[in-house]
C-alpha cells in the first residue's frame, strides 16, 4: 500500500489532508500519548478509506474494533485466560474449559423471530438481572438450544455472550470426561466451582455427546449418569452466570430434562427469507450485484446455515482466483449443485421452496433427526 496517498482527517477547523504515511505515524504517537480523540480521528479516516476502496469487510470490522464497549474480562477474565488458572483433568491435566471473548452483536445471527425472540428475551433478563432482583425475581439462567447440526447454535451463544459483554466459557467435554471412575464427576465439580467465581456465558456445547468417538467410549449408562449429574449440577447452579446447554440430539432427550431449562430455543433449517439473508451476509463484501439470491435460496432448500457459508464462500474465491472482483451466478453454480446433490438437501420435512415461513415445528425436527 502507498504511504503517499492522501487523506481527510477530521479536525475542529474541518478535515486536514495529510499522506497515508502520516497518519500511521499520528496512530501510533496518539497510542503513546494517550490521546483518544487524535487516536479516533487518525482511526476513522482510514476506515474511510478502505470503505472508499470497497474493502467494506475491513472496515465494517475496524468500525466495530473502534467503538465496541470494553468487556468485563479485564479482571477475573482475563487471569483466567492465563492456562495455568483454568480447572484441569488431575490425571491427564487437560484444561476442562475454554475461555474466550466474542465481539458479535445480533446481526451476526439471522433466524426467524421464533428464534430470535426467546433469545432476545434472555439477554434482557440477564443484562437486567439487578432489576430483577430488586422485585424479588431472578433471571432465566438455564437454556437449551436445539436444531440440526450446522444451523447456529454455537454461534448464537457466542453472539448472546458478545451482546452481554461477557466471557464465554466452553465446557470441553472430551477433557472432562475421563475413563477413571469419579473423575468424570471431580471434573464437572471442577467446572462449576470456576463458574461460580465471575459472571460468565457458560456453553455446555454437545453435552450430550460425551465420550461418544473415543476410544474408550462409554457405555450408555454411563454416559447417562454422567449426563445426570451435569443437569444435577445445572439445577443446583445458583451464581450469577447462564449456563447455555446445546445439542442437536433432542430426540434422546427425555421430557425431564427439557423441563429442567427455563429457555428452550430451537434452531431450524432456514427458511426461504432467512436462506436469502443468509446469502447476502456470507456475500458481503463481494459485489453481487447481479446475482439473483432469490432464486439461488430457492435452489438451496434444505439447506442449514453452514451449507449457505460453504456456498457463498466458494463462489468469492473462484471469483477472486479468476481475478475479478465481482461474484457472479456462475460462481454460486459448483457449490450449489454440489450441495444439491446430497442426499439430504430438498428432504420432505424441510421448508417449501418458495414459502416464506417454512419454520418447522419441534415434533417434525425431533422426528427427522432420528
Ligand atoms: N442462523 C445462522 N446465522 C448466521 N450464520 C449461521 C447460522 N447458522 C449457521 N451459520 C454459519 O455456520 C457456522 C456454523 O454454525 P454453528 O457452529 O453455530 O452451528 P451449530 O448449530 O452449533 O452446529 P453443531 O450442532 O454441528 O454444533 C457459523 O459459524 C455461521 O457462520
Ligand atoms: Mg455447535
Amino acid at each position: 500500500m502507498s504511504t503517499n496517498r492522501k487523506l481527510a482527517v477530521p479536525g475542529a477547523g474541518g478535515p486536514t489532508y495529510m499522506v497515508y504515511g502520516d497518519i500511521l505515524r499520528q496512530l501510533f504517537r496518539s497510542f503513546a500519548h494517550r490521546d483518544d480523540a487524535s487516536f479516533r480521528a487518525a482511526a476513522e479516516s482510514i476506515i474511510r478509506d478502505e470503505r472508499a476502496k470497497n474493502h467494506r469487510l475491513l472496515a465494517d470490522d475496524l468500525e466495530r474494533l473502534l467503538t465496541r464497549r470494553p468487556t468485563q474480562l479485564n479482571g477475573a477474565g482475563l487471569a483466567a485466560k492465563r492456562r495455568d488458572d483454568l480447572p484441569t483433568d488431575k490425571e491427564r491435566g487437560f484444561p476442562l474449559i475454554d475461555v474466550a471473548e466474542f465481539d458479535l452483536d445480533w446481526s451476526r445471527l439471522v433466524a426467524s423471530s421464533d428464534t430470535l425472540e426467546p433469545l432476545h428475551r434472555l439477554v434482557e433478563e440477564n443484562a437486567r438481572a439487578d432489576l430483577l432482583s430488586a422485585a424479588g425475581l431472578r433471571p432465566s439462567a438455564r437454556a437449551l438450544f436445539y436444531g440440526p447440526p450446522g444451523c447456529g447454535k454455537t454461534l448464537a451463544a457466542r453472539v448472546v455472550a458478545g451482546v452481554l459483554a461477557r466471557p464465554l466459557v466452553t465446557v470441553r467435554f472430551d477433557a472432562v470426561v475421563s475413563s477413571y471412575l469419579g473423575e468424570t464427576a471431580a471434573n464437572l465439580r471442577r467446572v462449576f466451582d470456576f463458574v461460580s467465581t465471575g459472571q460468565w456465558v457458560v456453553l455446555f456445547d454437545e453435552f450430550d455427546a460425551i465420550g461418544k468417538d473415543r476410544d474408550n467410549a462409554l457405555e450408555h449408562g454411563e454416559l447417562k449418569r454422567v449426563v445426570n449429574s451435569l443437569l444435577q449440577l445445572m439445577d443446583a447452579y445458583r451464581g450469577d452466570s447462564l449456563l447455555i446447554a446445546a445439542t442437536n440430539h433432542e430426540a434422546l432427550l427425555d421430557t425431564a430434562v427439557w423441563r429442567r431449562f427455563d429457555v428452550v430455543v430451537d434452531f431450524p433449517r432456514p427458511d426461504f427469507q432467512s436462506r436469502v439473508l443468509l446469502l447476502r451476509m456470507f456475500l458481503r463484501g463481494f459485489p453481487h450485484r447481479r446475482v439473483n439470491l432469490e432464486s439461488v435460496a430457492k435452489s438451496a432448500a434444505g439447506a442449514t446455515g453452514a451449507d449457505l457459508e460453504r456456498i457463498a464462500t466458494d463462489a468469492a474465491k473462484r471469483a477472486v482466483l479468476e481475478g475479478r472482483s465481482t461474484v457472479t451466478t456462475e460462481d454460486l453454480a459448483p457449490a450449489l449443485a454440489a450441495f444439491r446433490a446430497r442426499p439430504d438437501a430438498q428432504r420432505p420435512a424441510d421448508p417449501a421452496p418458495d414459502a416464506s415461513d417454512g419454520s418447522i415445528s419441534r415434533k417434525r425436527s425431533v422426528r427427522r433427526s432420528r
